[in-house]
């Protein structure tokens, strides 16, 4: 927001023009009249990013790229002194090119952490406020000044492609999520960009499509996530979204981008595009949004023609530049940090794998888990047990510098992998890896379908226990399907079928490992499971974070972020979904999209209101699979009697204490419902068996609800 001083400032700038004095140069307390000094086509320059030379240049090649990979950058005013600043991806780690031509004896990884869905299981802010700060170290030492996340679009509907980077279908575990990662990333000196602002929750014709809501509906739940995190963390950017809000682009949007974002919930920052081509430049700027990114020179042309011909006010033009120029000033390029390029990725990794564990969600355990010493072997079938699915495609990925599998964990827990099953595997894998597009490793890895088991290869198994692992991979630029995806392939659930029957006649036990980025069916196999474990897509650490919970090393205390149900269509989203799209969109966001009126495509109906997830299930009792909230612990806990007290603010503090009455160490997660939804939630720490703590939560006024709390 613009402080007093500098509205002021500006007024009088404006009104008495000062002499341009040579020498000028940006500094934090010169912004006023930097800008009077600026020119038109400076001015015009500075809210158009510095294009795609930087994200591309592992194609384009390096020359006059700071930060090969990174997504975007400013461009400079060398004149006044104003530098370029660097915006890199992403909600799961930094993204940048891992190598360079130009430096070939070092390389520039980043650590893969576990991706939002994960974040948002484990319940435990300050967890993801580590994990962040761990992220915003490492752009910092890349040189970076945003990152460009958290990720936070509501997950409306299971097959929304990057649900995987998104944390929930409820507002407040979103928004509280994504304000413990802003501050973390931000405690580093570096900006975070929350996205995709707003009602982003389809990727089919994502650049075109328009999300039709009410606006209770809307703010109550599509933006109250955004909300609660400008409110608690102010970050630095938001980045508007491709899509259209009720007719009108976000990205030119005034309700959204000035009166709600900045009138209404007071955000101080700036406000950037997502990646989209020349859409109407002036009225862009003239709604609030400060940077368009990438950033075309047509759009500086458009500006400069636009205030010329008094379609736009320089004034509103001043408006964004000087936000920009208050974002330069606050990062680490502004003030010269000498970065190193070498984050401590062995810390990193070690806090990767503890956030995995935190959030990996335990559906069923029928006397199984945690493994007992008994078990010496472990059978491991499906693809994805040989090629952990670490994160999801698009922007979203991270080039880390390794992936712990499967059977290189339980190895290194003692645990023998069935040699017999691992050929079978590691065999087809070889084949298929010789096909493998290129392409994908820069938008991160497709997974190779299931192939039928064999029947020798089952009765030469030897080993103790079956572990069946079955990935899912979606990301940016294209929905996920209902056949094949949603649901079961016929191969994986003849697969499941044939080893459970094998195990089961064997006396053995089998586990089925999720390595998912969102929602499957599970109602209709469950039962042939005895156990089944959640592990959403765990970073690169995320195997060993799995074994680590099989075993008992950690006891798995995440709880679902959101619903899996029966059947799709029991989710009323699912009657205003392109869920037939057949995971068909576009990573072209350049392409104008033509409106020819398709439900679903061209414009999305949210006619369902609030009934989204548990809101739906909750108020109308209908039966789910897991539900909202559920994930089971190798111990047990009770609650005392809530306290509850207001504060002078407004506030309501509610404290209850919870004791460990299991016998295995382990945490719990305590959630505060009000008026049916909830209202606040905190993680106890790692409780010793017979030991208590007490967890107060504080809901804020904006958040306080009309009926009694309840605690689940
Ligand atoms: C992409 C994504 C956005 C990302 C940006 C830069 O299209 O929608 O999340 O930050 O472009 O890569």
């Amino acid at each position: 927001m613009l402080n007093l001083c500098t509205l002021t400032s500006l007024f009088l700038l404006s009104a008495t023009p000062l002499p341009r004095e040579d020498g000028l140069r940006l500094q934090e307390d010169n912004i006023p009249a930097i800008v009077q000094a600026l020119t038109l086509e400076e001015k015009a320059t500075l809210v158009v990013g510095g294009g795609f030379k930087s994200m591309l240049s592992g194609f384009l090649g390096e020359k006059g790229v700071r930060v090969p990979g990174a997504a975007g950058t400013t461009r400079a005013i060398p004149r006044l002194g104003i530098p370029s600043i660097v915006l890199s991806d992403g909600p799961t780690g930094v993204r940048i090119e891992p190598t360079r031509k130009r430096d070939k004896d070092k390389t520039f990884y980043a650590t893969a952490f576990p991706t939002g869905t994960i974040l948002a299981c484990s319940w435990n802010q300050e967890m993801v406020e580590q994990v962040g700060r761990a992220m915003g170290n490492e752009a910092l030492e890349y040189g970076i000044d945003v990152l460009l996340g958290p990720g936070m679009n509501l997950m409306r509907n299971p097959l929304c492609g990057r649900n995987f980077e998104y944390y929930s279908e409820d507002p407040v575990l979103s928004g509280r999520m994504a304000a413990a990662m802003i501050r973390g990333i931000q405690s580093q000196g570096v900006g975070t960009s929350a996205k995709h602002f707003a009602l982003n929750n389809q990727e089919t014709n994502r650049a075109g499509n328009d999300a039709r809501v009410d606006e209770t509906t809307a703010r109550e739940l599509y933006l109250k996530g955004f909300e609660i995190a400008v409110k608690e963390a102010q970050p630095w950017t938001m980045m508007s979204s491709y899509n259209k809000l009720n007719g009108e682009y976000t990205q030119s949007n005034r309700w959204l981008l000035t009166e709600v974002l900045r009138d209404e919930w007071g955000f101080e920052g700036l406000v950037m595009t997502d990646w989209t081509g020349r859409r109407n430049t002036g009225r862009q700027i003239a709604a609030g949004n400060d940077l368009m990114e990438p950033g075309l020179k047509s759009q500086i042309r458009e500006l400069v023609s636009q205030v010329k011909k008094g379609k736009l006010a320089e004034k509103d033009l001043d408006i964004c530049v000087t936000r920009i120029l208050e974002l330069i000033v606050k990062t680490p390029t502004f003030k010269g940090y000498a970065y190193s390029e070498s984050p401590d990725l062995q810390a990193h990794a070690k806090l990767a794998r503890e956030a995995a564990a935190d959030g990996i969600v335990l559906l069923k355990n029928e006397g199984t888990l945690p493994l007992p010493k008994t078990i010496q072997e472990v059978a491991v079938f499906g693809v994805a047990g040989y090629q952990t699915c670490i994160g999801g495609m698009g922007s979203g990925t991270v080039h880390a510098p390794y992936a712990i599998q499967i059977p290189q964990a339980l190895q290194a827990a003692s645990i023998r992998v069935s040699p017999s099953i691992q050929t079978v595997y590691e065999n087809y894998l070889q084949k298929r890896v010789r096909k493998k597009r290129k392409a994908s490793s820069m938008l991160g890895e497709a997974i190779p379908p299931e192939f039928a088991l064999d029947a020798q290869a089952l009765e030469e198994d030897r080993a103790d226990m079956a572990l069946f692992v079955i990935g899912r991979q979606a990301g940016e630029g294209g929905d996920r399907r209902l056949e094949d995806d949603f649901l079961l392939s016929d191969i994986e659930r003849k697969n499941l079928e044939a080893v459970t029957t094998a195990y089961h006649r064997a006396g053995k036990k089998v586990i089925v490992v999720l390595n998912i980025g969102g929602v499957i069916e599970t109602a209709s196999w469950k039962d042939l499971a005895d156990a089944i474990v959640v592990d959403w897509q765990p970073g690169q650490e995320g195997a060993a974070a799995l074994v680590d919970i099989l075993t008992g090393t950690v006891n798995p205390s995440g709880r679902l972020a959101m619903t899996f149900p029966i059947d799709y269509f029991d989710i009323p989203s699912s009657a205003n979904f392109p869920y037939d799209s057949q995971g068909k969109g576009s990573m072209n966001t350049f392409r104008k999209v033509r409106d020819r009126g398709r439900r679903n495509v061209d414009f999305t109906e949210y006619a369902e209101g609030m009934a989204v997830g548990y809101r739906y299930f909750n108020r109308t009792g209908a039966p789910v699979s897991y539900p909202f909230g559920f994930g089971l612990s190798y111990t047990e806990f009770t609650r005392s009697e809530i306290q509850q007290a207001e504060e002078s603010d407004g506030s309501v503090i509610v404290c209850v204490t919870v004791k460990n009455t299991g016998h295995a160490p382990g945490k719990e997660v305590v959630m505060v419902y009000g008026d049916g939804v909830l209202k606040g939630f905190a993680k106890t720490k790692r409780l010793e068996p017979g030991e208590t703590e007490t967890v107060c939560i504080r809901i804020a006024p904006y958040l306080r609800p009309r009926s009694f709390l309840m605690v689940s």
